[in-house]
């Protein structure tokens, strides 16, 4: 369905500036960036008037677990997808640790169809890797809605696992495309979890999946991504060291990606907030945080991602060390950064170039992330000014909650748009959930990667 609409008077984020006017998409296209306005209405045209808003481009979120098929009561495509939308996001790219996982054609071509019928925003998905799937790998290859490989070299939530050098050599030896790695080393992480079972205090979680758990797993698959000449993404980095190492090796080939959470989330806060805080890798400590900050500041990090991972409070509630970990980010992720830019630790065209354009050069795909004529009329209009304290209760996600719950985030999506149509709205008095205004299947599009 391509939407026909037009945005008057809203500051419009562009690629190099930041200017006052209007945009219309027609036919689902953005067709004119008009800067200084002057754009008037045509006939069934709906007309949404930005005056005090900003318009950027809509977020492209590419690490997501939206648990379809296998965990309902977590999340599934639909839910996963208005949660995005909600927080501004309008694409999402969704990882294979599901139930069962999806690590085949058949079952990539099934989450395809299912996210046809179900997901409101644009989406694709990612083939989970294993010890012997190399022919599967290669029969997705090119296929719209395949973003690339996932390699879990360490073991997170699932079974998915590929760790031994010569199943990993197989893989970037014999396949193309972008190979995404959770880098933390297994065999060091299965012996500090035994070292570490008799500690029952939340602090052990970083201390058992240290730093060099990370450190060596990002420099194994850096040597394998040079060797076989080989696309490779990094997701969620999260130590300083990481970061450090990686901005002089890291040239065309390689690309990474921090999570809001590692940016706002330090040892205290995981004190505070208990379970609700584990995720794999961890939350780790002040300088690590400040680190990944200058990072991504000084390009080394490429794109900003949720790495949305629902678990129901019922299962987080058995406590550390039992608890799942991971935790959800697709509503907040925005409104966080945003609120980081309000506090002056970034700009707002940071956060488009992080969250909009970051990760659509990342992955390649075609025709999204910037306000640009002929580009995709995904769109996000934001009240910067707005602050709200967000709740459990005003989330989207199916597991209802949020790290976030009883803070106060300034700057939030107003109008969430996927080519043309409105997806979410919200009205600055209104409830901070919103309302989710797209009918199931009808906005999204499988992705397309160059
Ligand atoms: O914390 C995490 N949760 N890390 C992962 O690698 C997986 C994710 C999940 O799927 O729950
Ligand atoms: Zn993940």
């Amino acid at each position: 369905m391509n939407g026909r609409l037009l945005v008057q008077n809203a500051m419009m984020v562009l690629p190099n500036r930041i200017v006052e006017g209007d945009l219309r998409v027609s036919n689902g296209l953005i067709k004119t960036v008009a800067p200084f306005g002057g754009l008037q209405p045509e006939i069934g045209e709906l007309v949404i008037d930005g005056t005090g808003l900003h318009l950027l481009p809509g977020v492209i979120d590419p690490h997501v677990h939206f648990r379809d098929p296998g965990n309902p009561e977590k999340e599934d495509l639909e839910s996963g997808s208005r949660a995005a939308a909600a927080g501004g996001i309008t694409s999402f790219l969704d990882m294979p640790n599901t139930s069962p996982n999806a690590t085949n054609r058949l079952a990539l071509e099934e989450k395809i169809a299912v996210a046809a019928k179900k997901a409101v925003t644009h989406h694709g998905f990612f083939i989970g890797a294993t010890t012997n799937n190399v022919s599967d790998l290669q029969s997705v290859q090119g296929m719209d809605g395949i973003c690339g490989i996932k390699i879990f070299m360490g073991s997170s939530t699932g079974n998915l696992l590929v760790h031994e050098q010569k199943h990993l050599e197989n893989i970037f030896a014999n396949t193309g495309g972008i190979i995404a790695t959770h880098a933390e080393d297994e065999i060091r992480l299965q012996s500090r979890i035994a070292e570490f079972k008799h500690r029952t205090d939340i602090a052990a979680h970083a201390e058992c999946r240290d730093i060099e758990c990370a450190l060596i797993a990002t420099k194994r698959a850096t040597a394998l991504a040079k060797d076989h000449s080989h696309r490779l993404h990094i997701v969620h980095l999260t130590s300083g060291k990481e970061a450090d190492w990686l901005s002089s090796k890291k040239g065309d080939l390689i690309t990474t990606e921090v999570c809001t959470q590692h940016l706002t989330f330090d040892q205290d806060d995981v004190e505070k907030l208990g379970v609700r805080a584990l995720m794999n890798p961890p939350i780790r400590y002040t300088e690590d945080k400040e680190k990944l900050w200058s990072r991504l500041k000084d390009g080394t990090i490429d794109c900003i991602v949720t790495d949305h991972a629902p678990h129901t409070l019922e299962a987080k509630s058995v406590g550390f060390p039992k608890a799942p970990a991971g935790m959800p980010g697709v509503e907040t992720s925005l409104p966080r950064m945003l609120t980081h830019a309000k506090e002056g630790k970034c700009s707002i065209s940071d956060i488009v170039k992080w969250m909009c354009a970051g990760p659509a050069k990342v992955y390649a795909i075609k025709n999204k992330g910037s306000l640009i004529e002929g580009f995709d009329g995904d769109l996000t209009l934001v009240d910067l000014e707005n602050h709200r304290i967000i709740q459990d209760s005003d989330t989207w996600t199916r597991v209802g909650w949020t790290p976030y719950d009883g803070m106060e985030l300034t700057g939030w999506p107003m109008y969430t748009i996927v080519d043309g149509n409105v997806v979410h709205k919200r009205d600055s008095g209104g409830s901070l959930r919103g309302s989710s205004v797209a009918l199931a299947g009808s906005t999204g599009r499988v992705l397309k990667f160059n």
